[in-house]
């Protein structure tokens, strides 16, 4: 069994970044720029904006953070993403999710710019990478794509399970492995809340990723011996002993699963780390307008 490593994984990745925006100020080039809205004070996006920013600083990008409170207006909200729309130094910018049920996120999401759409969510973004043309693909399926390319992980004609059918994670999964490329070129069958015979589908797979947030999830009785498994998970479970008073609960019941596998992620250190590794990846993208003038 071979544990990847996603944290030495993505601090290697921002290295490249750095490097290669380095050599775009050497040349007189501009600074790649994200700005990212925060609105009120919720812990776990509070960490992720938190994390994305210090990102930014170990890329050699530009960041600006831009706070609302949770009371603040939909109408407020959409003002400031028509005005970061409309800056010519932004190059790309995200609004921090999820947002406080006032305000509509299908809404939010659609007025941002696809051009600036650095996470990937805008409609068009989504279509245009479910038809295989280039885009802002979303952060967590392309840090995971990334993952099997950098482990030389065989995907082609394999059979990849991917639990969970979120907008975010789920479904661009899927979509990604089943295209004609690599990583991808699998078979694909996606699992969710409704599907039939679960652990019987996963015991089928060579690849499974789960993404269903619900920790230890997948159980070694599931498991082919040899396959290769990514675990999305990050579910907040109280750890006292921790200085937090969480910890990271996947969903992939590790100690029981890790001996059967080729190549397996952990909670933390696997997944995590390359999402947002990802964004900044379409930042530098953006920032060289190398996917939109
Ligand atoms: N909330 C959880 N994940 C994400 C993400 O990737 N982007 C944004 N904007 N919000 C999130």
């Amino acid at each position: 069994m071979e544990l990847i490593d996603g944290k030495a994984t993505a601090a290697a990745i921002k290295q490249e970044i750095a490097a290669e925006v380095a050599q775009i100020l050497a040349n007189g080039g501009k600074q790649p720029h994200l700005a990212a809205i925060l609105v009120g004070h919720d812990g776990g996006s509070e960490t992720y904006v938190a994390n994305k920013v210090k990102a930014c600083a170990e890329c050699n990008f530009k960041s600006t953070l831009i706070r609302f409170e949770s009371d603040v207006t939909e109408e407020e909200l959409l003002a400031k993403i028509e005005e970061l729309n409309n800056d010519p130094d932004v190059d790309g910018f995200i609004v921090q999710l999820p947002l406080p049920k006032h305000i509509s996120e299908q809404k939010v999401t659609e007025a941002i710019d696809y051009r600036k759409d650095v996470d990937g969510f805008h409609p068009i973004n989504v279509g245009r990478m479910n038809i295989g043309l280039p885009c802002y693909i979303s952060a967590t399926p392309n840090g995971i794509l990334d993952l099997l390319a950098r482990y030389n992980i065989e995907t082609r004609g394999k059979k990849c399970v991917v639990l969970g059918r979120s907008n975010i994670v789920g479904k661009p999964m899927a979509n990604l492995m089943m295209q004609k490329a690599y990583p991808g070129d699998c078979t694909v069958t996606v699992c969710h809340s409704h599907t039939a015979n679960i652990k019987e589908e996963c015991r089928q797979a060579d690849i499974i990723i789960a993404a269903l947030g619900q920790p230890n999830f997948v159980t070694a009785d599931m498991v082919k011996p040899g396959a290769v498994i990514i675990d999305v998970g990050t579910t907040r479970v109280p750890d006292a002993t921790k200085k937090s008073g969480f910890r990271l609960n996947g969903d992939v019941k590790f100690d029981e699963v890790a001996p059967l596998c080729s190549y397996i992620t952990p909670v933390p250190g696997g997944v995590g780390p390359m999402t947002i590794c990802s964004l900044m990846k379409n930042t530098l993208l953006a920032g060289k307008k190398a996917i939109y003038k």
